[in-house]
């Protein structure tokens, strides 16, 4: 039987009447920007993550670049090499430059003490990454007495040392991108936040610069989360915790399967992770991925270059062996299929596979 990376089918059938009443409604009264939808998703939200405010944006690309720039952060801002090429995209929409930090070896989160060896008189904010759903050591990364912007990108549902992510930083940024956790159809994105003043300046910021009318009061962008987009929304967040518990039954089925595997190491993580990818580190990387597929299993590389080696990201200044643990883990790390509703036998069938490549 192949095994997607990633299948959306059982997940859109069981939230079908839900959503579809949605879209009705949505057809009838036919305000498709910032209308009951998306004020409703963002009310639903802020209780799903313990927060005052939720203000929902494009994409969390944008969500990144907007709570910097709510924040008035200027300057250089640090964050982990190994995520998404996106972070770094959203921290230099804000205006911002951009320097990386190493990774902890057996969690592949930014590495507080490294971090903080990193510091320069013009770092302004520090940027962590909640990676692959597992909260990064927030406490030490808080620690290091610098503005915090979280990016829960990869981190729907998750908290941090038992509390919300919002007690950790004044600004939380979440993704809608389809593959996430909680996802929508297309793009969609938002900050959260316990700040009604920030969350004003989000509103503003993310429409134009406009206060509900159509005089623009300051350089905002455009990028709202459309009233479609939070028909599903509403619906898969009724969800959110089932498919988290979904998500970690299978990690645990995966981990095992797999601990006892030699040429694989596991990345640890702790029971506050939601799961959002699984990944091991692989010897012969590559030639796990191609034998998966000649078997119709699908993966994945999250990611495949460290961001300090995008050309995009040369100003940093920072050079390939200036970031030993993350360029090693990028050429090591593969990720396998992981979503809710993956039945055992599915998964039973990928942990065969990986142990036959390996002769376990
Ligand atoms: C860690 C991380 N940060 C930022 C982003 C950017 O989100 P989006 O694709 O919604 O712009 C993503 C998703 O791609 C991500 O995984």
């Amino acid at each position: 039987m192949p095994v997607p990376a990633i299948n959306f089918g059982p997940l859109l059938e069981a939230t079908r009447p839900d959503w579809e009443a949605r879209l009705r409604e949505l057809f009838t009264r036919q305000q498709f920007i910032l209308g009951p939808q998306v004020s409703g998703f963002e009310a639903e939200f802020a209780t799903a993550t313990g927060a005052d405010h939720v203000v929902g944006v494009g994409n969390g690309t944008d969500a990144i670049q907007l709570a910097l720039r709510a924040a008035d952060i200027n300057g250089e801002v640090l964050t982990t090499a190994l995520t998404a090429p996106f972070t770094g995209i959203g921290i230099l929409g804000a205006g911002c430059t951009i320097r990386f930090a190493d990774i902890d070896p057996e969690t592949l989160q930014i590495d507080p003490a490294d971090a903080g060896n990193r510091l320069r008189k013009k770092t302004a904010a520090v940027v962590p990454v909640h990676l692959y759903g597992q909260p990064c050591n927030i406490a030490a990364i808080r620690k290091l007495g610098l503005p915090v912007m979280q990016d829960a990108c990869q981190a729907h549902g998750a908290t941090a040392g038992g509390k919300a992510l919002t007690a950790w930083s004044p600004m939380v940024a979440y993704s809608f991108y389809p593959t996430k956790n909680l996802g929508c159809l297309g793009d969609g994105g938002a900050v959260v936040t316990n700040s009604a003043r920030l969350a004003a300046k989000l509103r503003e910021l993310r429409d134009g610069g406009r206060r509900g009318g159509q005089v623009t009061f300051v350089r905002g962008i455009n990028s709202r989360l459309d009233e479609m987009h939070a028909c599903y929304l509403r619906a898969f967040l009724l969800k959110l915790g089932e498919w988290n518990e979904d998500r970690r039954r299978t990690a645990r089925l995966y981990d095992e399967g797999l601990r006892d595997v030699d040429g694989v190491r596991l990345i640890r993580r702790t029971d506050e992770s939601v799961c959002h990818l699984y990944v091991i580190r692989a010897k012969r990387r590559d030639k796990l991925r191609a034998f998966l597929s000649s078997k119709g299993i699908g993966s994945g590389i999250h990611y495949p270059v460290p961001l300090h080696l995008h050309p995009t990201y040369r100003e940093c200044g920072q050079k390939r062996g200036d970031l030993p643990v993350a360029e090693k883990a990028s050429r090591e790390i593969i990720s396998l299929p992981l979503w809710p509703y993956l039945p055992e036998s599915a998964a039973m069938e990928v942990v065969q596979a990986v142990r036959g490549f390996y002769g376990a």
